[in-house]
């Protein structure tokens, strides 16, 4: 279980987090929308300790990861990952170098053993064959499409098998078919890590398809949460926008207003 409480935090004269809270069970995938500059990605770097708050605090398994710092906040973390917006790949490393680079760095997650180079061949071609980057191996971040980047990034967080998942905008700027494979994974992760996932996205479809639970990130709180049909039906004008769009959508059929009581 994730607990966020009162989470406060301001950038200069910027309040962007004021007085969240969230709880966030195990195994589910919980899917926070909201509007761009609202501190979505802000909020997710809470959750991994890389951003302290001004207020409030964060509790992961129990663990109070806000108040720790250096090798206690590492050691802490082990057992989260994160895709981030910009998909922050290391510029002089190999997709393949990328992928394998947490693997290396901590070994298992769970037993903190390292893996062998044969380990980390097998899981590393594993991964990117889950992601469809297997001719893209030597490649530099630089020769790779806006997808590529992101799949790569994405294939370098699974493939760690965290526990713990955050996936900031993950399907973003993915074309339709790209995006459907990517929100697959996060699924299919999920299932099989038996983790806890939280994605964040502007991508109404995928978050209907994937989540167990929307929320709605506004005005520095969760404004709402919901299980994806009541999350839909909401008297608010973000969400009211949000159904429009996906009302004509054929991969969201259930939810067009049409189709109600089918
Ligand atoms: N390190 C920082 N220093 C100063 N301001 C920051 C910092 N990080 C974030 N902000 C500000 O906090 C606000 C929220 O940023 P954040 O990146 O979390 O938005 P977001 O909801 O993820 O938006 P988007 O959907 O566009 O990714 C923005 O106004 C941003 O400028
Ligand atoms: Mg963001």
């Amino acid at each position: 279980m994730i607990v966020i409480s009162d989470l406060w935090k301001r950038y200069g004269d910027n309040d962007v987090l004021k007085g969240l809270s969230l709880k966030i069970s195990d195994q589910e995938i919980l899917v926070i929308l909201g509007r761009s500059g609202v501190g979505k990605s802000v909020l997710l770097k809470h959750l991994i300790g890389l951003t302290k708050p001004d207020r409030g605090y964060v509790d992961v398994g129990g663990v109070r990861i806000s108040s720790l710092k250096g090798a206690a906040l590492y050691h802490a973390v082990r057992n989260m990952g994160m895709l981030f917006q910009g998909c922050a790949l290391f510029d002089s490393m190999t997709v393949e170098e990328n992928t394998a680079f947490y693997l290396k760095q901590h070994g298992d997650p769970k037993t903190l053993r390292p893996y062998t180079k044969a380990e980390l061949k097998e899981r590393v071609e594993g991964a990117l064959e889950m992601v469809g980057l297997q001719e893209a191996q030597k490649k530099m971040p630089s020769e790779l499409s806006g997808g590529m980047k992101k799949r790569a990034a994405l294939a370098r967080l699974i493939v760690y098998r965290p526990s713990i998942l955050l996936y900031d905008e993950p399907t973003t700027g993915l074309d339709p078919i790209t995006a459907m494979t990517i929100n697959e994974l996060i699924v299919k992760t999920q299932k099989e890590l038996k983790g806890t996932t939280v994605v964040v996205t502007h991508d109404i479809v995928s978050a209907l398809i994937i989540g167990d639970r929307l929320a709605l990130h506004k005005e520095g709180k969760i404004a709402y949460l919901a299980d994806p049909d009541t999350f839909v039906q909401i008297d608010d004008p973000e969400i009211r926008f949000l159904h429009k769009l996906i009302s004509q959508d054929p991969r969201t059929l259930k939810y067009n207003n049409h189709n109600k009581g089918d």
